[in-house]
């Protein structure tokens, strides 16, 4: 596990706390005794976007890219208030969570110094909320990205307005009901739980075909990028998750970026947490790409996973 110093800038990492009060790094979990089942798989199609809830854009800067971020109220959208996620029900893919912004800083990075290319590629983002990562990846010139979440409703209401803000050319062709935009890009969007999402995602490896990614059956398969932010901070999660990603991972060269806290306290989860689990597992190896440690939140960081 090497660290990359030079991207460990941690000067260059804010934290984020001046965009209207809308982070909130804490998990206030409901009291809810059983977690109901997930809502089912389905695919959203950008013509579904909400015309209803009210949807308010401000701009985010990173370093320099701005980007741009709605905000919807929870309460609108799922009768919800104060609330970070309700498990089985909502899981805080409204808000905009610090790591999302560490991670395209990363990414942004990552490109700069010539590691990463996301042209011509195939992107998956987990847990996307806002989607800035994958919006990225959009403006980067990927051939597909696909955008999945918990909720429908999230991609609905914030996710999609989000992709039409940010990218004008996909702007005109969701209007259009397609899913191409000017410069090729294939924008997807896909709602459910990590368990049985695979069945939607259009280059998931079949593993009832396939039950070894490594054996050379899924190359026409995958993923090249699977990136996503925030999403294992609940220890009962981590495996399904995990389990997800190897069926999405194009093998031999795709690789994962994740961005999340080291431990996020009375949940559980964390990305040691989540990286012990791989590394016992044994078919992926993963480094360190930045740390964010600001002295006001708990310490954030990027990691970068591949097959060994
Ligand atoms: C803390 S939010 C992070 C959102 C966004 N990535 C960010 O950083 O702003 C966690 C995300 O993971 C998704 N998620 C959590 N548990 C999930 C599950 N079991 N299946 C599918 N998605 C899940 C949520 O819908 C949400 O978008």
């Amino acid at each position: 596990m090497a660290a990359n110093s030079e991207n460990r800038s941690s000067e260059t990492f804010r934290l984020f706390s001046s965009f209207g009060g809308n982070f909130n790094f804490g998990f206030g979990f409901y009291d809810s005794p059983a977690v109901p089942p997930p809502p089912p798989c389905v695919e959203v199609l950008p013509t579904e976007a909400s015309s209803s809830v009210k949807y308010t854009v401000e701009p985010v800067n990173l370093d320099g890219l701005t980007l741009l971020k709605g905000r919807v109220s929870t309460k609108e959208v799922f009768a919800l208030s104060n609330s970070d996620l309700v498990p089985g029900k909502y899981e805080g893919g409204l808000k905009l969570w610090e790591g999302s912004l560490d991670l395209v800083k990363a990414l942004r990075s990552e490109v700069g110094n010539g590691h990463l290319s996301f042209t011509r590629k195939r992107v998956l983002e987990l847990g996307c909320g806002h989607g800035l990562p994958a919006i990225f990846a959009c403006r980067e010139g990927a051939a597909a990205v696909h955008f999945q979440d918990f909720n429908a409703e999230v991609l609905k209401c914030l996710t999609i307005p989000n992709v039409n803000a940010n990218i004008e050319k996909v702007s005109q062709l969701l209007k259009a009901n397609a899913t191409d935009c000017e410069s090729g890009t294939e924008v997807r969007f896909f709602a459910g739980d990590w368990s049985e999402i695979d069945k939607l995602l259009s280059y998931a490896r079949d593993t009832n075909k396939e039950t070894d990614c490594s054996s050379g059956n899924g190359l026409d398969h995958g993923y090249d990028i699977v990136l996503m932010a925030e999403t294992v901070y609940s220890t009962t999660v981590l495996q399904r998750l995990y389990q997800l990603i190897k069926k999405c991972v194009r093998y031999p060269n795709g690789v994962v970026y994740m961005s999340a806290k080291k431990h996020y306290f009375g949940v559980g989860g964390g990305t040691r947490q989540f990286l012990s689990m791989v590394e016992k597992d044994g078919l992926m190896a993963f480094s360190m790409v930045a740390e964010v440690a600001d002295g006001s939140s708990n310490v954030r960081e990027v990691w970068k996973l591949s097959f060994k």
